[in-house]
């Protein structure tokens, strides 16, 4: 009987190890596609008026995201805090407890005014195929009053509902293109840069 379990138990090791081993790998080839198509500069012709980046980041892809755009469009930078910080591995059931019970994590400090732009970046973290839980919780206690707002995300691979949710909390928002990143290889980081380009040029006032 032991034996019968042990056989089982090393079965389900191999068929998950190899279905994660061709995830990764079509995911390393569908991020290789994609930046591919931002081999070639793209120049930053862009106006946006007065713009505020808020963003949320557990492990630092937003952050390097959301610091690309502030310096590229002159932005202040406003980085969202939780007053319990999470850590690995129960990040994967606290987020997911307070997502599915709607009982967002309390913000630390005070919020920036947004009355203050024009154009308002907000980003995070795709945590269960949606938003992270800090970004549910900023959403909820801001009105932007009609400004533009501009959302963004870093994912491994899969956004699901993110942008959907997003325009469904974000209140008095005029949205505009959103645009998301896969965590990629250091070795595509003009490519980022270039994609990064190309869409602040589409939100030119
Ligand atoms: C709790 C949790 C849930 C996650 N869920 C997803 C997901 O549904 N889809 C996905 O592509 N990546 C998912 N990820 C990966 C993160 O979205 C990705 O690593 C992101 O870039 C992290 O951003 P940060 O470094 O700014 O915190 C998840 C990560 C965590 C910690």
């Amino acid at each position: 009987m032991l034996k019968v379990v042990l056989y089982v138990i090393i079965l389900a090791a191999i068929v998950i190890g190899g279905a994660s081993f061709y995830h990764l790998r079509r995911v390393a080839a569908k991020n290789k596609a994609e930046m591919a198509n931002f081999d070639k500069e793209v120049k930053l012709n862009t106006d946006l008026g007065k713009v505020l980046v808020v963003y949320y980041s557990l492990t630092g892809h937003t952050k390097d995201i959301a610091e690309q755009i502030a310096v590229k469009t002159g932005a202040d930078i406003f980085e969202i805090k939780t007053v319990e910080t999470y850590s690995s591995p129960s990040v994967y059931m606290k987020s997911k407890k307070e997502l599915t019970s709607k009982n967002y994590p309390e913000l630390q400090g005070n919020l920036p005014n947004v009355a203050d732009y024009d154009t308002i970046f907000v980003g995070g973290p795709v945590w269960w195929y949606t938003m992270a839980p800090a970004l549910y919780s900023y959403l909820k206690v801001t009105d932007f009053g009609g400004a533009r707002v501009v959302p963004f995300s870093t994912q491994g691979s899969n956004f699901g509902s993110f942008y959907k949710d997003f325009a469904d909390m974000a209140q008095n928002a005029q949205i505009l293109p959103s645009e998301n990143f896969n965590n990629i290889d250091e070795k595509y980081k003009e490519q980022v840069s270039n994609k990064i380009n190309a869409w602040l040029n589409k939100l030119s006032k």
